[in-house]
């Protein structure tokens, strides 16, 4: 599996720690920055992200800025995304399992560093369940 990982300044350290959680378990990862603490704008990294998961290169992605909000905002502006902002578990299986959602945002100076690595585990191991769930997204597409 091929994930696209960004953040902004905000999420840069969990950015980190994530991208060091998802390496040991093997899985493929393309870091789209920030790559320091020095201030940036997160639309800019969010696109990047999203485009590319978009256009296929990556299966999935994460995005990481302080609430996690404005990332989910900016990236859902890409036409084939479903970003989903989690702060549990439950909504991070259940987002993959019932939206297809394609990219997890998360909020690193509100969800502590290893909710988020659980978060990040019990998403990227959930999977799309189709049926019904794929007529609402096809309604989702049509807004
Ligand atoms: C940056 O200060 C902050 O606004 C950003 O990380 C994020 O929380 C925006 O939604």
């Amino acid at each position: 599996m091929k994930i696209a990982i960004g953040a902004d300044h905000g999420g840069f350290a969990a950015k980190k720690a994530i991208f060091e959680h998802l390496q040991e378990k093997g899985f493929e990862l393309k870091d789209f920055g920030t790559h320091s603490e020095e201030s940036c704008d997160y639309p800019d990294i969010a696109h990047e992200v999203a485009k590319a998961v978009a256009g296929g290169q990556f299966d999935l992605g994460i995005l990481i800025c302080g609430t996690g909000v404005g990332m989910s905002i900016a990236a859902n502006k890409v036409p084939g995304i479903r970003a989903s902002l989690c702060g549990d578990t439950y909504s991070a299986r259940m987002t993959r399992n019932h939206n297809d959602s394609n990219i997890l945002c998360l909020g690193a100076r509100v969800t502590g560093l290893g909710l988020m690595l659980d978060i990040v585990d019990a998403y990227l191991a959930e999977s799309f369940s189709g049926g019904r769930h794929q007529r609402r997204i096809d309604k989702i597409e049509q807004l």
